[in-house]
């Protein structure tokens, strides 16, 4: 296992590129499942622990994956698409796993997909997976810790989610695709990663519209064909390098990034005092002297990012003032709490709150990552705290960023990966 050992107190200066999104290349390797005949190629995979695990997933289920490392390129055939359950190994270790569940639904007419269980951020249900399909006509139970649907052709029909799910709407989006009619999902998810999901399948001839609004119709057609497609810039590394010139007083320069994923996360960095400057693909950050305190409520998108709260939270451990942070879309994500305070922050939580008083100084100590963005957190503070900050599990942030290390040091960070 390997950990960060970063001396902090340096200011970064310089410029990072952003990889693609993560989460946009999960559900895109799923919904390449969806094509019966030829290839899907994905450019600019990153490499992250996350993509490896669904690469295992679609190879399991009998796909082909070609990968080409140096071109950070996906060559996935799902002709031989044979086999039709996700084993409890594979979608214990990531959630994202479940969006196989619609496409294997589509296409083989049977699925049968371990539940992804609790995690570290909440109990995290699938429930509205599971009532979409139903409403889309499967059949569907579960049974010892699996889902199991079956169905002739799915149908078509108004699916009303109760909240936003981002996954879920994606899953409902994948098996409607190949339905028979018009599916419309009310409620719908409307992040940008769901956007560049109904973007791919539509560029294989799906036919989606609305994917970013709340509302997304998906007319379904009998097959789909090959297509070449680059996936968008991931918004919370962007995100995250943001965050990272803000805390250390630094400059950072931001390239491939869509600045509108971003609104309001600029919105609030601005608030705290953060110079910011933006052109098409570019993102411009300066950090002020001190950050001021900034309260913070996470919403589904456009809403503030639940993935960056650990993130805005370790600058506000170090603004001037009071910030306050709400937690609404997940149950029990303030892992990172005991971690910053173990750095000398001086955080309170009651229930879905926060309360934050800012310090003028964190200080090193040992850490443990507990999820990829309480991780990410860490890194934060760490480059801040004064002395050395040794990050545990690093595992965990390396699901979602692609050797952030690398990418922090070229800017002036002091952080090395060492084994624990
Ligand atoms: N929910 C239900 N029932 C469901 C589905 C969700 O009650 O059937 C609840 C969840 O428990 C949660 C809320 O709805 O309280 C929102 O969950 P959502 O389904 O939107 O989350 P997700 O699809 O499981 C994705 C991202 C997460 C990100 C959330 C929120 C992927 C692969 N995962 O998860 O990303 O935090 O949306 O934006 O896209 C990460 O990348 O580190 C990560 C955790």
């Amino acid at each position: 296992m390997d950990k960060f050992v970063i001396e902090g107190g340096k200011r970064l200066s310089g410029t990072v590129r952003v990889n693609s999104s993560k989460n946009a290349v999960l559900p895109i390797l799923a919904g390449s499942l969806l094509l019966e005949k030829g290839e899907v190629i994905i450019n600019k995979v990153p490499d992250l622990a996350d993509i490896h695990t669904m690469v295992k997933v679609l190879e399991h289920l009998g796909a082909t994956v070609k990968t080409y490392p140096g071109d950070r390129k996906l060559v996935i055939n799902s002709e031989s698409l044979n086999k039709y359950e996700a084993p409890y190994e594979l979608v214990s270790k990531m959630r994202a796993s479940f969006l196989v569940l619609g496409p294997l639904l589509a296409r083989l007419k049977k699925t049968k997909v371990s539940l992804p269980g609790g995690c570290v951020i909440g109990p995290r249900p699938v429930n509205l997976h599971v009532m979409g399909f139903s409403k889309l006509g499967a059949k569907i139970s579960e049974e010892h810790g699996y889902v199991i649907a079956s169905c002739d052709r799915l149908k078509g029909n108004t699916i009303y989610f109760d909240r936003p799910s981002h996954t879920g709407t994606e899953n409902i989006i994948m098996g409607a695709t190949l339905a028979e009619g018009r599916t419309t999902i009310v409620n719908a998810a409307s992040d940008p990663e769901v956007v560049d999901l109904a973007c791919f399948l539509n560029s294989m001839g799906a036919g989606i519209q609305g994917a970013g609004s709340s509302t997304v119709t998906i007319n379904g057609v009998k097959k789909l064909k090959p297509t070449e497609y680059t996936p968008i810039p991931d918004r919370l590394e962007a995100a995250t390098f943001m965050m990272a010139a803000a805390i250390t007083g630094g400059y950072l320069e931001i390239k491939n990034v869509i600045p509108e994923h971003l609104g309001m996360v600029k919105n609030k960095l601005l608030k705290a005092g953060v110079e910011i400057s933006e052109d098409r693909k570019r993102i411009k950050v300066k950090g002020p002297k001190r950050l001021k305190a900034v309260s913070v409520t996470t919403y589904p998108f456009p809403g503030f990012p639940t993935d960056m709260q650990a993130s805005v939270m370790a600058l506000t451990c170090v603004a001037d003032g009071t910030s306050h942070i709400r937690e609404t879309v997940f149950e029990d994500r303030f892992s990172q709490v005991m971690e910053f305070n173990r750095l000398g922050a001086d955080i309170k939580v009651s229930g879905d709150r926060a309360a934050i008083n800012g310090v003028k100084d964190l200080r090193g100590a040992s850490v443990m990552a507990s999820d990829i963005r309480a991780g990410a957190g860490l890194v934060l503070a760490g480059l801040v705290a004064s002395g050395v900050t040794e990050i545990l599990r690093v595992y965990h942030i390396d699901r979602g960023y692609e050797r952030i290390e690398n990418k922090l040091r070229k800017v002036g960070a002091q952080i090395e990966r060492k084994r624990a």
